[in-house]
């Protein structure tokens, strides 16, 4: 099965948006992600509700909101207004469980997100109540770092408890992904690839269509 893509914005110029979602959709991207920072959670600030609800009156992509903000059950309700998925990250300090339902019940496919710190035994116990699961592959907070390899051991670890549970979890990888690293991480196990600086430059097409390209 072809692997998904969701190019991560945090990049690209905000008023040129509307071209360059234009030529994502024509590359066959599969949905746009949002990285949501509120500079507590991770030490840089980005952007909030306003700029995602602009974004979804200008494509018909699927929202991927990779909210990193401390104690994110405070405003679901706000993002789940505008999002397709939904997700938060397990050390973040909501109630794990009451935050992925609660994401549910507002009408969002509930994502659970880890950092690099976090073992993925610690979510198991979590994986059916999620449609995907975000593996970090660098500590979040900035675009453009080095892809941290100890992310592949994770997505195997938690593509081989999926299977053993017979659950259809997506899972996504973000943070350093490029035409070296992508085909690693599918290899252990991503089915959504994230990418921000690798995408978001002159050959946008063609980068697009090779990561969509690996299976
Ligand atoms: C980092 C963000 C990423 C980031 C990826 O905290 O979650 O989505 O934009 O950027 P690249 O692909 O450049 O590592
Ligand atoms: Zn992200």
């Amino acid at each position: 099965m072809a692997v998904k893509v969701s190019p991560s914005v945090l990049t690209a110029d905000f008023l040129e948006l509307d071209g360059e979602l234009k030529k994502l959709e024509a590359a066959g991207t599969d949905m746009i992600h949002l990285d949501v920072m509120d500079g507590i959670f991770v030490p840089n600030i980005s952007f909030g509700v306003p700029l995602i609800r602009s974004i979804k009156k200008h494509t018909n992509l699927p929202l991927d909101v990779h909210l990193m903000i401390d104690r994110p059950h405070r405003y679901l309700r706000d993002f789940a207004a505008v999002a397709d998925y939904l997700g938060f990250h397990y050390e973040a300090g909501s109630d794990v469980a009451e935050t992925l339902k609660e994401i549910r019940a507002l009408g969002c496919k509930p994502c659970l997100t880890i950092k690099p710190c976090t073992a993925p035994e610690e979510i198991f116990p979590f994986l059916p109540l999620c449609d995907m699961v975000l593996v970090m592959s660098v500590e979040p907070g900035f675009g453009g770092q080095k892809f941290m390899p100890s992310a592949l051991e994770k997505l195997s670890a938690l593509r081989a408890e999926c299977a053993r549970r017979g659950l259809a979890v997506e899972l996504e990888v973000d943070g350093g992904i490029n035409g070296e690293t992508a085909p690693l991480a599918v290899q252990a196990g991503a089915t959504v690839l994230v990418a921000g600086s690798y995408v978001f430059s002159d050959q946008m097409e063609e980068r697009v269509r090779f990561l969509k390209s690996l299976s």
